[in-house]
């Protein structure tokens, strides 16, 4: 299991020990302010999507659609989020080795104004991927076409970066010997891997599929790069490292940063306690 570090303590320490295979509590931008310069190999980000919902949505039988609205997905404006992803993918960057690599996963309502974002800051688009969902929640109000997917922005730190890992040969023989497109299929998250509380009910609103995350890493990292995720959530991104065995041993492990916010209101205790997948 992680260590889970209160971001105060970790202050005090500088050695990368205390940063290596743990979960650190608190604010994603002030917890990057603790690591130090270039120090990452690969960074998973899966931020707010701001999804400005109106309201409650009801499924035409009447009964309540479990949406996003947490309050870490709350923004006063366009504005107000703009800033907020700008500081984060600054530190972000900040730690990021030159030759390192960020992915970034959102919907059509904040996924675009990050890409551009990005841009601004000097990452350098590789790929957008298409995450198509083979069973995606469906329109309820039939005034809009079926939300069958999200993007994923995958971008070097640098324009000039050449020798970023991309583990081009390893993917095309998982892909029947045929070179891996940009659009994967995969599940939403559920059944087993889905997490649950005693109630029943999901413990997380967003929790992403295990497979996903498999190839994210597999494409993307190799034996001993540090992974960096600031929106830990359930913690797939340090469950599916663990089960590719990255942190099995000690001099080749691949390590895992992540950042939790302390627990809001709506986020239950389960999915505050993401170290026990990890
Ligand atoms: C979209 S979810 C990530 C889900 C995660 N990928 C998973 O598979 O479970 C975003 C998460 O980021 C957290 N979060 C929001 N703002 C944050 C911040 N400023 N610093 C750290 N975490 C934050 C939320 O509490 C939420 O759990």
């Amino acid at each position: 299991m992680a260590a889970v570090l209160p971001l105060a303590d970790l202050k005090q320490q500088v050695r990368p020990a205390s940063w290596m295979n743990s979960i650190i509590k608190g604010d994603c931008v002030a917890a990057l302010e603790a690591l130090p310069d270039k120090s990452v190999d690969a960074i998973f980000a899966d931020p707010p999507y701001n999804l400005q919902l109106g309201g409650a949505l009801h499924r035409p039988d009447q009964s309540l659609v479990d949406a996003v609205d947490n309050d870490w997905d709350q923004f006063a404006s366009f504005d107000v989020y703009d800033a907020f992803t700008r500081a984060w993918l600054l530190a972000c960057r900040r730690v990021l080795k030159p030759q390192g690599t960020i992915w970034v996963i959102g919907s059509y309502h904040n996924i675009f104004r990050v890409g551009a974002i990005m841009q601004d800051l000097n990452f350098w688009l590789l790929n957008d991927i298409v995450w198509r969902k083979t069973n995606p929640m469906p329109n309820f109000k039939g005034r809009r076409f079926q939300n069958a997917h999200e993007t994923m922005i995958w971008a070097s730190r640098d324009a000039k970066a050449k020798s970023y890992t991309f583990n081009y040969e390893a993917l095309k023989a998982s892909n029947d010997d045929v070179q891996m497109r940009s659009d994967w299929l995969f599940p939403i998250c559920s059944g087993g891997e889905r997490l649950k509380g005693a109630d029943g009910k999901k413990v997380h609103p967003t929790q992403k599929p295990e497979a996903l995350l498999a190839r994210v890493i597999m494409a993307s990292t190799k034996p001993g790069d540090v992974i960096l995720d600031p929106f830990f959530g359930s913690g797939t991104t340090g469950a599916v490292a663990k089960r590719l065995g990255r942190n099995s041993s000690a001099s080749s492990a691949s390590r895992i940063i992540s950042m939790r916010h302390p627990p809001a209101s709506k986020q239950s205790s389960r999915s505050a306690r993401p170290n026990s997948r990890f």
